[in-house]
């Protein structure tokens, strides 16, 4: 089969395409021909040796990027009982070493895997595991219910954009940091009110927020690396989550400061699949590009100012 590996750490040249043997799934796997993939942000970190410097991921190469799957199930381990070949699924590959799932095949965990929503596409579906758990986790590590008030950084991205929908189903108010051409994404995914920070400095983003909400919110997601200009938006014994560990302000005011990492989960991915066939999880791809393309994807996540997800179609 064929897939894409990192050959030395640096920019999107290092990346490859090559020929290697199918991956065979063990007991509790399942084997997964891969129709769609998403490029995240990892990816571009892990290309670029930045996990390798941060300590999170092992110099060895060559090594496979990719972390989300939509496809279509080809083979069950031995102990797998409960999916059927030719299911629709969708999962996560959650390590940073070894093959990823920029390939036509990839060997999941079975309990990594969850059947794919059913009304949306497979490149749809593919922007949901990594970003959709990611939200999820970041949602219910802020504590909040019903009434309260979260700003979340970075609302029109990937993980953003999920957590203004996930917070808008459980009724908590939000507040979307995010460039002012996405303010109407921002809406329409559920935000309240809306800051536009590229009108901000890094000081004024808390300023503007506590204009809005006096005392300051609740909680913060911080899916744009804010950091401190995002904290100081947050009331006193709130809790601020940070999505990448160097970008975690410390605690002050008596916040809690929490480093969110997500984690394969076949059973809350099924819930998010859930939220998506009823309309109330949405998603956005802005590109999708062949296996063959997947330098230029990687530079198009590079560069940022997407309107959605890259996803790559194997
Ligand atoms: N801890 C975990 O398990 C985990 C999992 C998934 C993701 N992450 C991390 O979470 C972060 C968000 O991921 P994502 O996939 O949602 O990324 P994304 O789709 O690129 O979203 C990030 C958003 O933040 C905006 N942004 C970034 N810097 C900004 C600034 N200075 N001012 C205004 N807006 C800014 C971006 O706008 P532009 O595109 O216009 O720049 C983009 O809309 C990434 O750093 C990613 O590595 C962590």
């Amino acid at each position: 089969m064929r897939s894409v590996a990192v050959t030395a750490f640096g920019g999107a040249e290092n990346l490859a395409v090559r020929e290697v043997p199918d991956p065979v799934p063990g007991p509790h796997q399942v084997l997964v021909e891969v129709t769609a993939s998403t490029v995240n942000a990892i990816d571009v970190s892990a290309r670029a040796g930045l996990l390798v410097e941060a300590g999170l991921m092992t110099p060895a190469l060559p090594v496979g990027p990719g972390w989300d799957v939509a496809g279509v199930v080809r083979a069950l381990g031995t102990r797998v009982g409960d999916l059927q070949v030719g299911a629709r699924v969708i999962g996560l590959c959650d390590l940073l070493a070894g093959a990823g799932a920029h390939a036509e095949l990839v060997v999941l965990d079975r309990s990594a895997v969850a059947s794919a929503p059913a009304t949306w596409t497979a490149e749809q579906a593919a922007t949901l595991p990594l970003n959709g758990l990611t939200a999820v986790g970041a949602l219910d590590a802020t504590g909040l219910h019903i009434g309260d008030t979260l700003l979340v950084t970075g609302a029109a991205g990937g993980v953003g954009g999920y957590v203004l929908e996930l917070a808008r189903d459980r009724g908590i108010a939000t507040v979307a940091a995010v460039r002012s051409r996405h303010a109407g994404r921002a809406r329409a995914r559920g935000a309240g009110i809306v800051v536009a920070t590229d009108e901000l400095t890094e000081h004024t983003l808390a300023q503007e927020v506590r204009a809005r909400v006096p005392g300051g919110v609740d909680a913060v997601v911080d899916a744009a690396r804010a950091g401190i200009a995002a904290h100081d938006a947050l009331r006193s014994r709130g809790v601020f989550v940070a999505l990448v560990r160097p970008f975690a302000p410390p605690p002050v005011r008596g916040t809690t400061v929490i480093v969110h990492e997500v984690a394969a989960d076949g059973r809350r991915l099924a819930g998010l699949a859930r939220l998506a066939d009823t309309g109330r999880l949405t998603t956005d791809v802005a590109e999708i590009l062949p296996l063959d393309e997947v330098r230029r994807a990687h530079r198009l996540v590079e560069a940022g100012g997407l309107d959605g997800r890259v996803v790559i179609r194997p």
